[in-house]
């Protein structure tokens, strides 16, 4: 006849215990808390903006910097009803990749996850007190 400790031993225990630490571990602490800086800073989302988007987009981000009368294709308006409505998902999956044959151009490899959450926070700024 088997005994307890022959059925499952020791180390079996110490596996399962292990695996519930994990699965628990992971479901009680949100991703969101993971390497990220979070939530969204606009102060820092405005630095990235000036120094990246407001030649095309415009200190406003009405789509009238300096570099935009020489682009074939006009750079977005933010506060435009088209461009308010979207969802932050959206514009940052428009940041992250770009839109083809555009000026656009996607920024993933030259802004970090962090900052590109941050610009998304300053655009939601500049389109609603941009008018
Ligand atoms: C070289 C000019 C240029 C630069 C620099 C630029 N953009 Fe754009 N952006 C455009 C143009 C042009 C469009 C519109 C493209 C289209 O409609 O095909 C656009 C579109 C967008 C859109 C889509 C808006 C919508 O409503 O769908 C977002 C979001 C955006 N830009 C964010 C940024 C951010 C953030 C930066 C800086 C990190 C930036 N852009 C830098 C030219 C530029």
């Amino acid at each position: 006849m088997f005994t307890i400790s022959q059925r499952f031993p020791r180390h079996r225990f110490f596996a399962a215990k292990l695996c519930a630490i994990i699965i628990l571990g992971s479901t009680i602490i949100p991703p969101s808390l993971g390497a990220q800086d979070y939530p969204p800073d606009r102060a820092r989302g405005k630095a990235v903006y000036d120094r990246h988007c407001q030649n095309c987009h415009g200190s406003n981000g009405r789509g009238d910097g300096p570099a935009a009368a020489s682009l074939n294709v006009p750079p977005t308006n933010f506060s435009r009803f088209r461009s308010f409505i979207k969802s932050d998902e959206e514009l940052m999956r428009t940041i992250e990749h770009g839109i083809v044959f555009s000026p656009m151009h996607s920024w993933r490899g030259r802004l970090t996850d962090g900052e590109m959450q941050d610009v998304v926070a300053y655009i939601r700024v500049l389109s609603q007190y941009g008018q």
